[in-house]
C-alpha cells in the first residue's frame, strides 16, 4: 500500500489517458510556429549537450521571437512626428503591454520579450510545480493592476499538464489584467487541452507541441527541466 502511494506521487501522470497530438493541432486560437528560425533554435535548446550559458541565451533569442510573432495583429495608432525631412503621421502601439514570467524557469522568455517591447511592464509571478503531485504552488505575486494594457502575455517554457498555466491566468484575471494571451516554448497535447478548455478565450502561442508527457510529467521528447537548463541548477 505504502508502495502504490509513493509509485503514485513519483509517477502521476501514470495510466492517465492523454489526448493524441493530432487531437490537438487545430484547437481554436491555439498557434504553432512554423517559423524555421524558431525550429532551428528549439533543436539547439532540446539536445542535451547545450550548456546552460547557451541555453538561457537561446531561450532569450526564442523569447524575442515569440514575441514577434504573439504581436503582430497588435492595434496601432496614428501618431504626429517630424522626421529629418518633413512631418508624417507614423503609428504607435495602441495602448501598453504587459508581461508576466513565471517564475522561474519564464525569465528567460521574458527577458526576449522586452528586447522586442522595451516599455513593456514587467510583472513577476512565482509558481512551482510539485513533483509529486504536480499541483501549482504560488510562492510570490509582485502584480498591479493596470486598465490601460492592448495586452499581458503570461510567459513560461514548459505547458505540460497545464496546472500551472491555468492558475496564473486564474491569477491575472482575479487581479482585473485584460487581455491576456499565454506563450510557452514547448506544450504537451494534455496540457495544452486542459489549458484551451479553462481558458478558452485567451490565445496561445507555443514554439512546438510535442507528443506527450511521461509518467512523471515531464513533455517528451521535450528539453528536460527549463529552469534547471537555464539557470545551472542540473
Ligand atoms: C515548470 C515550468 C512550468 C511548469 C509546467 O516549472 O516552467 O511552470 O513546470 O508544468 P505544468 O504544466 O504541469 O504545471 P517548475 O515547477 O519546474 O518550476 P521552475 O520554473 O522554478 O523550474
Amino acid at each position: 500500500m505504502a508502495n502504490e502511494a509513493a509509485d503514485a506521487q513519483a509517477y502521476p501522470m501514470r495510466g492517465v489517458p492523454q489526448p493524441m497530438r493530432e487531437q490537438t493541432l487545430d484547437l481554436p486560437q491555439v498557434y504553432i510556429s512554423r517559423h524555421p528560425v524558431i525550429a532551428h533554435k528549439m533543436t539547439l535548446l532540446r539536445d542535451k549537450r547545450t550548456a546552460p550559458p547557451a541555453f538561457y541565451r537561446t531561450v532569450r533569442e526564442l523569447g524575442a521571437l515569440l514575441a514577434y510573432e504573439s504581436t503582430a495583429d497588435l492595434k496601432l495608432e496614428p501618431v504626429r512626428i517630424e522626421t529629418p525631412i518633413e512631418p508624417m503621421t507614423g503609428s504607435e502601439l495602441a495602448g501598453g503591454v504587459g508581461i508576466v514570467p513565471i517564475l522561474r524557469a519564464g525569465l528567460g522568455l521574458a527577458e526576449g520579450f522586452r528586447e522586442v517591447l522595451p516599455d513593456a511592464a514587467v510583472w513577476h509571478l512565482g509558481l512551482r510545480r510539485d513533483e509529486r503531485t504536480l499541483e501549482p504552488i504560488e510562492y510570490y505575486n509582485q502584480l498591479a493592476r493596470s486598465n490601460n494594457l492592448q495586452v499581458c502575455f503570461s510567459v513560461d517554457p514548459m505547458l505540460a499538464t497545464g496546472g500551472s498555466a491555468i492558475d496564473a491566468l486564474n491569477i491575472l484575471k482575479r487581479y482585473g489584467v485584460p487581455h491576456l494571451r499565454y506563450v510557452a516554448l514547448i506544450g504537451a497535447p494534455y496540457g495544452l487541452l486542459k489549458l484551451r478548455e479553462a481558458h478558452p478565450d485567451v490565445p496561445i502561442y507555443l514554439a512546438a507541441l510535442d507528443e506527450r508527457l511521461d509518467d512523471r510529467g515531464f513533455i517528451c521528447p521535450g528539453l528536460g527541466d527549463a529552469g534547471d537548463r537555464q539557470f545551472g541548477t542540473l
